[in-house]
């Protein structure tokens, strides 16, 4: 018997179904780098600063970090920098993709999400002709995967409005920027058609209501601060409106394609068994429910609407919206899943912070990850059943993973590597929650995409200190480093997890 059979063996044959998708997730924005290249427009992300988490004021505050005003987006257009900018450069995927892909293959992968940055195929977002050498880039990524056996899983946005667009037209806040979009969907949907099985529409489509600029291209700073909530739910509307009809695009460009939407899903736990607490902890779940109830049931919930009504928010619908909505309802949901939070009806002396940009009570049973974030597998079991028996569609877990210091060391083959025994017991704990959901709970998965298997650049940080990947890149903050790639300890536990499909986990 091999070592992976043994292995498999002593975990008792805790193996994930047939057909379960495995492998990790990664967004253009953050990997490519190549900002100026192959025709490439500039979007929201390539104007996005250097932010040293430990010299900001106030960490808590999620605007302080993505927050941007045209001021700063002029003075970055005229900054060639990429240091101060780090997803200019990125990992340099755009370059490199071929042996990114060929390492992630290394691992078994057998699905590989990324992103189609929409401002390589449209470089201001508004145009009528589509951008070849952009189309092209993709056909080499995707049949690269395919080559290697993956299948892409593609969102369609993913933080890359072009900034053209948010300048322009206020983003998503404008009815047009519907229409541009779908005119991108309709190009890369019928393209990569018979070569993309899977897409997501919006990447944590909830988003919008805290970082407005990176999911809606909205700059806060054009509106006042008593509009700009009108604002945020308008753009949010066109979004829904949008996923809708890239569902009803998508199909009709290939009826074996399936769309999915993409939530940022958290467990929320009351802070204490006190009915205000639980009524707290109800409320703000379902405020992240919402989204995906308006993109699954096609409909708004009574909690959206009533919130509208409570605050004056008067959504401007077009006739044929609801409709629309009802019509084209996505066919699978996915999440991503970091971490849990608790809600409180009164803070006071409790601990708040930031969990993946969401703010929250901290939970006092949990550790944290260096960046704050609590780490709860458990959480994953539970938020995994309350979405399958929400929805009774099936789930992809998109994202999860954990953001580390990590230190490149010299390895025993002449070699360098990263010990990350941290991110093998997180990952390792995750994955067995998950199978715990799936065979105890009996919640139908698709599949399960680590955050992210390659290192990258933070969303939330725009640094690359914060390490998610299997494979270390050689890169600083200030974007110097050789860029090689090199394969942590958490590399080959990733591949036997794989190849044992999940029993290695329990190993
Ligand atoms: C998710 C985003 O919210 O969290 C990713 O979809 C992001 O884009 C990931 O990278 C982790 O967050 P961060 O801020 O650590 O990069």
């Amino acid at each position: 018997m091999s070592d992976l059979e043994n292995a498999s063996a002593a975990a008792g044959e805790r193996t994930f179904p047939d057909g379960f998708l495995w492998g990790g997730a990664v967004a253009a924005n953050q990997c490519e780098g190549g900002w100026r290249e192959g025709g490439k427009g500039v979007s929201v992300s390539d104007v996005a600063r250097y932010r040293d988490p430990s010299t900001m004021g106030d960490i808590n505050d999620v605007h302080g970090f993505c927050d941007i005003t045209d001021e700063e987006i002029d003075r970055a257009l005229e900054n060639d920098d990429e240091r101060v900018y780090p997803k200019r450069h990125g990992i340099d995927f755009y370059h490199r993709y071929e042996q990114d892909i060929e390492l992630l293959a290394g691992m078994g992968f057998s699905v590989f999400r990324f992103s189609i940055a929409w401002s390589r195929i449209f470089p201001k977002g508004d145009e009528t002709e589509p951008n070849e050498a952009g189309l092209e880039f993709y056909d080499r990524v995707i049949d690269c995967c395919r080559a290697h056996g993956m299948e892409p899983l593609v969102t369609l946005s993913h933080y890359e409005p072009p900034l053209a667009l948010c300048r322009t037209y206020n983003g998503w806040l404008d009815r047009r920027t519907i229409g541009f979009f779908l005119r991108f969907v309709d190009v890369v949907t019928r393209r990569y058609a018979g070569r993309v099985r899977y897409w997501l529409t919006f990447n944590e489509v909830d988003s919008i209501l805290r970082h407005p600029f990176m999911t809606g291209g909205l700059i806060e700073s054009r509106f006042s601060p008593e509009e700009f909530e009108q604002v945020e739910y308008q753009a949010m509307h066109h979004q829904f409106v949008a996923s809708a009809l890239a569902v009803k695009t998508a199909h009709e460009n290939d009826s074996a394609c399936q769309v999915g939407c993409m939530l940022t899903k958290r467990t929320i736990y009351p802070y204490s068994c006190r009915p205000a607490d639980v009524l707290k902890a109800q409320q703000e779940m379902r405020g992240v429910y919402a989204f995906a109830d308006v993109q699954v049931r096609g409909t708004y919930p009574a909690y959206l609407l009533s919130r509208f009504e409570r605050r004056g928010i008067d959504i401007r619908m077009e006739p044929g919206d609801e409709a629309i909505l009802a019509a084209y309802p996505v066919d699978f949901v996915s999440c991503s899943y970091y971490s849990s939070t608790c809600a409180a009806a009164d803070e006071t002396n409790l601990e708040v912070g930031l969990e993946n940009t969401a703010r929250g009570v901290k939970n006092p049973y949990l550790q944290t990850s260096a960046w704050g974030w609590s780490i709860d597998p458990t959480g994953l079991r539970i938020s995994l059943v309350d979405l399958y028996d929400r929805y009774g569609k099936p789930i992809f877990v998109v994202e999860n993973g954990l953001g580390a210091q990590d230190e490149l060391v010299d390895d025993d083959r002449g070699g360098k590597t990263v010990h990350d025994g941290y991110r093998i017991d997180y990952l390792r704990r995750h994955i067995q929650a998950m199978w715990e959901a799936v065979v105890e709970d009996g919640v139908e998965m698709l599949g399960y995409t680590t955050w992210a298997p390659i290192d990258l650049i933070s969303n939330s940080t725009n640094q690359m200190s914060k390490r998610y990947g299997f494979v270390y890149v050689d890169v600083n903050d200030d974007g110097t480093g050789s860029y090689e790639r090199y394969k942590k300890d958490s590399y080959e536990w990733y591949r036997r997890v794989i190849a044992t499909n999940g029993a290695y986990a329990f190993a």
